[in-house]
């Protein structure tokens, strides 16, 4: 099954930031993957910039390196990495004096194509790279400025980020990714939900008891010592990705797929987002570091040996989350993300309610309440478990079975990395998957009075073994309720 891939019109998309990390791992091997499907116009151009000096010739090799390392081999054509190759240049930049962006702004000479600004540098430098591309009048026409989390470190902060590029593009020329929501089955949610009559009566106090939202990773602190160590699992998983997880899930049906539309109704979730105060932090949340243990069949080191000194920061993180509107008053969601968990395993875990009445004998068996299991990563997929009878004779006993799709399974399909989604978005200039300044700023407004009251009650983070499930005071959190996390799909 192959789907159908319109070309979109040519486009200059300028990376800042285009010898770091995310341009080698992210940015340029989904830029190829989209040239390979076939969804550039000539003449679509390229434009690395940074600091280092590099010609263009160099920056083609750096590119090409970036790709054969982070595409897989039978993915990579040579003629079309060549092609890919040809479209790009280099112009070395320093973001803080401004030095080569008059070269920069020669580079894209009068070109009317849609020019996209990919500022994949640290956030102390958005303000100062928005300026001086102002100054150059690079800010005229049709631009799009895309910037990545950490969108702040608490409300104030973000507050002064959003100024600071807001004074020089206006809000619908902004594209702040979470590329959380460039995941196909993040996507697939809202396919879900809004696409299905099934479903959407369900979808409520009524019917549903809680819901669990787990984004479990096996790695560790990977080399980024300095960010992970200011941050901690609050601020780098929960303020986003769980956060706009949980809006997708929770939100009402927004009238269309518009950017507005949407963002409107995510942004009254986080609004609606029970706040938790000073004395209430401590029962309602569990912060956890990993010490030593196993991953991935080998040994690893804890948190603390990792970065070479003790340190109070939380590589995990429970949450018990309340909604305070009518469809969901009362309706616990859980939340928990950590670092060096058992499992690499990201998903959405919706719990109905038991039926009300049963009409089975205890010989039957339990009759267990129905589950929707949405697994984001990996192996994606829905699950519905419900109750059968056991098939054959022997009289009526029950039993609980998944109706179970499994994405790689049903389609025949590459499955695209986010950022080739969200690229083509900017690219395109749709915004729904974008997050809005007032969503970033609302999602804040919530994590700040959790950041605050660990640090005045001094909530130290509990040790749990790398390969757990996070600390045990994460397994109290939901078993206080008479409840229990999902293990596995
Ligand atoms: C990033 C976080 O935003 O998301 C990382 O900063 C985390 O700490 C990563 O590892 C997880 O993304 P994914 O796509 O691997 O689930």
């Amino acid at each position: 099954m192959t789907s159908q891939i319109i070309p979109v019109d040519p486009f200059d998309f300028i990376i800042f930031g285009g010898t770091g990390d995310l341009a080698e791992r992210k940015l340029l091997p989904a830029l190829y993957q989209r040239q390979m499907a076939g969804q550039f116009s000539e003449p679509t151009r390229i434009i690395g910039a940074s600091r280092s000096s590099l010609s263009d010739d160099e920056y083609r090799e750096f590119a090409r390196k970036a790709i054969t390392e982070h595409v897989k081999p039978d993915e990579i054509v040579n003629g079309e990495l060549d092609s890919f190759l040809a479209r790009l240049s280099y112009v070395p930049v320093d973001a803080k004096s401004g030095e080569g962006f008059e070269r920069l702004k020669e580079a894209i000479g009068d070109s009317t194509a849609v020019r996209a600004f990919y500022l994949a540098v640290a956030p102390g430098l958005f303000g100062d790279i928005a300026g001086h591309l102002a100054k150059h009048g690079l800010n005229e026409g049709d631009p799009r400025i895309v910037v990545e989390k950490p969108i702040g470190r608490d409300l104030a902060s973000a507050r002064a980020l959003n100024d600071a590029i807001g004074c020089v593009f206006n809000e619908q020329q902004i594209f702040r990714i979470d590329h959380y929501l460039g995941k196909e089955t993040v996507q697939n949610l809202m396919a879900l939900r809004f696409a299905n009559t099934l479903y959407e009566p369900l979808w409520n106090s009524a019917h549903i008891d809680h819901v669990q939202i787990t984004v479990a990773e096996t790695v560790g602190l990977e080399d980024r010592v300095s960010y992970y160590d200011k941050a901690g699992a609050l601020r780098d998983m929960v303020q986003n990705h769980m956060l706009q997880l949980l809006c997708l899930m929770a939100m009402e049906p927004p009238s269309s797929m518009d950017a507005d539309a949407v963002r409107d109704e995510k942004l009254k979730i986080l609004r609606s987002l029970k706040r938790i105060n000073g004395n209430e932090a401590p029962k309602l949340t569990v912060r956890g570091q990993y010490k030593a243990g196993a991953s991935a069949g080998g040994a690893v080191k804890g948190y603390a040996e990792e970065l070479g000194n003790d340190s109070d920061t939380e590589t995990f993180v429970a949450i018990k989350a309340e909604i305070a509107n009518w469809r969901w008053a009362g309706v616990p969601f859980y939340l928990r993300t950590g670092k060096r968990l058992a499992e690499r395993v990201s998903e959405i875990c919706i719990q109905f309610k038991p039926v009300p009445h049963s009409i089975f004998d205890d010989s039957a068996g339990v009759v267990t309440a129905n589950q929707l299991v949405i697994r984001l990563q990996p192996d994606e997929g829905v699950k519905q478990w419900i109750m059968i009878k056991d098939p054959g004779p022997g009289g009526m006993r029950l039993r609980h079975v998944p109706l179970d799709m499994s994405f790689a399974d049903a389609f025949e399909v590459r499955n695209p990395d986010a950022y080739e989604r969200l690229i083509m978005d900017v690219v395109r200039g749709n915004q729904t998957l974008f997050m809005r300044r007032d969503e970033v700023e609302a999602a804040w407004q919530w994590i700040d009075p959790i950041q605050a009251s660990w640090e005045e009650n001094r909530h130290t983070v509990q040790g749990y073994t790398a390969g757990t499930w996070g600390p045990s005071a994460s397994i109290a959190l939901i078993e206080r309720d008479g409840r229990t996390w999902h293990e596995s799909m």
